[in-house]
């Protein structure tokens, strides 16, 4: 999604704009511009796609100055031209925005009749419109930009620039991510600490409706009416590791791989010495009281609060709630007092979880954030936080950042059994023994690759594809699905396997491949019939299973991805792996843009 960055600087401004802008192409967008102050006068490059042709135009047609804004701009209103990519320039203010400005028609109407010139369809261009009319009637930068701020609905990260001040940035928050980075003698804007990882680790967020007024000496924290704010600035560890794909041709192979290793580092987190679960203080005390649990989030992380579910109800016999974050924040939701909200999320910034979030602490919600990011909007307001430690999650599908998830709301789910007095504590030791495994399992799934790369070949002759399962197989075939179409832009479904015949299996022909997610459980038999009954039409089964069922399934005539034999808690996270490599290698062979499929964002902070 849009990212912002900002300089005032010492040296030349372009260079460094660029540089982090690089840093933030892993969010997604489809256009990107620079503007920067010369010589008092504002002049911008802006260019379509990805950033190497904004790149040579800044080749050809430099940009000097010390102070400088950048965007990169993933496409709401108007279509994704050079005309419509930011900076929006108008009389002497530039401005970069990410969020929607919800107002913008009602505002682009007042100004038109006031005699404004609009030249994008963006909704944020009547944003350089008002601020450039409050400088006309006179007021200062900072003024001016403080009287237009309660003038618009909807959300943003906003960065300005004035003509004729080249010791001044402003930027301003409401809903959407915005940092401050600290230097000597220069000082930085960015969407996030990644963006400014080149350039400082001292940095600050803005909250919800902050002023962040820059110059090279200060930066000075106000809210609208000008009264000054405290804001504390952290060093980021870590944050300014460049991120390499290391042997791999892309960031979603490297992602894919590393999971052993992370999915053991966050289940350690949460394993005692004496081999039980040890959350954070407090989160024993509510599981043990709540009635129910909400789990609310996106996308990928929506699938795996899906699969939390099963484990809430089997391991603590808790009710759980679950949501997709647009539904949730949107709904007449009957909330019971002190009961406890998860909100799932590797960005820690998905502007309908973080909504969600805020919707469910003001209806006396304990909120619990699984971030991945830890220093997120989603994680500062939160009560508890537990992150996944997958390190920075760069392809734009959620590989490592899913599991991690996974394996702490197994923790959270084990953990509630036994404060609710479900498990015993024999019961839970013998649990986390397993969970201490899943990494092997994990590392043994990969061992798969050779055999599913096979597969892929087949897949990315497909045009659609079907993902059936049962109880945690079902939303792992949502999962898969969301995969496959994502990176590879094949149609594809996930269903759960007994309701194929309420209408999908109509699909079913020779040229559907249909991937059958079945370990040997409590359901495999029943997934076999539903399997049996895709082959009598047909269809053509790659069934993923284990040892036992392969050899169950043998006779059947499908192509087999078998793990070894597993414990059913640990089935989730292994066989996920064998799906991701399913899309990874199919969207290879295709050639499509593996890390950056097109259309899509990382970090999607707009509703
Ligand atoms: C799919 C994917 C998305 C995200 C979703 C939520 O591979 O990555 O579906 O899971 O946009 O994002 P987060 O987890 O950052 O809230």
């Amino acid at each position: 999604m849009c990212g912002i960055v900002g300089v005032v600087g010492r040296g030349p401004a372009s260079a460094l704009l660029l540089d982090a802008l690089k840093r933030l192409e892993y969010r997604g967008y489809d256009s990107a511009g620079i503007a920067t102050l010369e010589d008092g006068s504002l002049t911008r490059r802006r260019a379509v796609g990805k950033l190497v042709n904004l790149k040579s135009r800044l080749d050809s047609e430099p940009l000097a100055g010390r102070i400088g804004i950048g965007h990169t701009r993933w496409a709401t209103h108007g279509r994704p031209d050079e005309t419509n990519a930011h900076p929006h320039m108008v009389d002497g203010v530039a401005i970069v925005h990410n969020g929607i400005i919800e107002n913008h028609r009602e505002l682009r109407n007042d100004l038109k009749a006031a005699g404004a010139h609009f030249a994008t369809e963006t909704d944020s261009e009547v944003v350089a419109h008002l601020v450039s009319r409050e400088r006309k009637n006179g007021y200062e930068p900072v003024a001016a930009v403080r009287k237009v701020l309660p003038r618009l609905s909807g959300t943003f990260a906003l960065a300005f620039l004035f003509e004729g001040h080249d010791n001044l940035l402003i930027g301003a928050r409401k809903g959407s991510p915005l940092a401050v980075g600290y230097g000597c003698g220069e000082m930085f804007l960015g969407s996030d600490a990644m963006a400014l990882a080149p350039l400082t680790d001292i940095v600050a967020y803005l909250e919800d409706g902050d002023l962040a007024v820059v110059t090279r000496e200060q930066i000075e924290f106000i809210d609208v009416n000008g009264a000054r704010l405290r804001r504390t600035s952290a060093k980021i560890a870590g944050a300014a590791v460049i991120v390499h794909k290391g042997e791999h041709r892309h960031f979603m192979a490297k992602e894919i791989h590393e999971q052993p290793k992370v999915v053991g580092q966050t289940l350690a987190q949460y394993i005692a010495p004496d081999g039980t679960i040890r959350l954070p203080a407090g989160v024993d005390a509510d599981l043990r009281t709540v009635d129910r649990v909400s789990i609310v989030a996106c996308g990928t992380s929506f699938y795996a609060g899906l699969i939390a579910k099963y484990w809430f109800e089997r391991y603590a016999k808790l009710p759980v709630e679950i949501d997709i974050a647009s539904e949730f924040r949107y709904r007449d939701v009957p909330f019971g007092a002190g009961n406890l909200a998860i909100f799932v999320s590797q960005s820690g910034e998905t502007a309908d979880t973080l909504a969600s979030l805020e919707f469910a602490k003001t209806h006396g919600q304990r909120v619990l954030a699984v971030v991945n990011v830890q220093t997120s909007t989603m994680a500062r307001s939160s009560h508890i936080v537990m992150p996944t430690l997958a390190g920075p999650e760069i392809g734009v599908a959620s590989t490592k950042a899913f599991t991690c998830q996974l394996a702490i709301l197994l923790c959270i789910a084990i953990a509630a059994g036994r404060s609710r007095g479900v498990l015993s504590a024999e019961e839970e030791r013998s649990l986390v023994r397993t969970l201490a495994e899943i990494p092997d399992y994990m590392a043994r799934a990969l061992e798969l690759e050779p055999k599913v790369h096979e597969l892929a070949r087949e897949i990315a002759r497909a045009r659609d594809a079907l993902f059936i399962g049962r109880g945690t197989n079902y939303p792992l075939a949502l999962e898969g699905a969301l995969k496959l179409k994502e990176v590879t832009y094949i149609h594809a479904e996930g269903y759960a396997a007994g309701e194929l015949k309420h209408g999908p299996i109509a699909l079913i022909d020779k040229g559907l491949p249909v991937i059958v997610i079945a370990p040997y459980d409590a359901t495999f038999e029943k997934t076999m019939s539903n399997m049996q009954e895709v082959i009598a039409r047909g269809g053509r089964i790659i069934l993923l299973t284990d040892e036992r069922g392969a050899s169950l399934a043998a006779s059947s005539g499908c192509s087999v991805l078998a793990l070894p034999d597993m414990p059913p808690i640990v089935a989730p996270l292994a066989l996920a792996v064998p799906l991701q490599l399913l899309a990874y290698h199919s969207a290879a062979i295709m050639g499509t843009d593996v890390d950056q499929p097109r259309n899509l964002a990382k970090s999607v902070t707009v509703e």
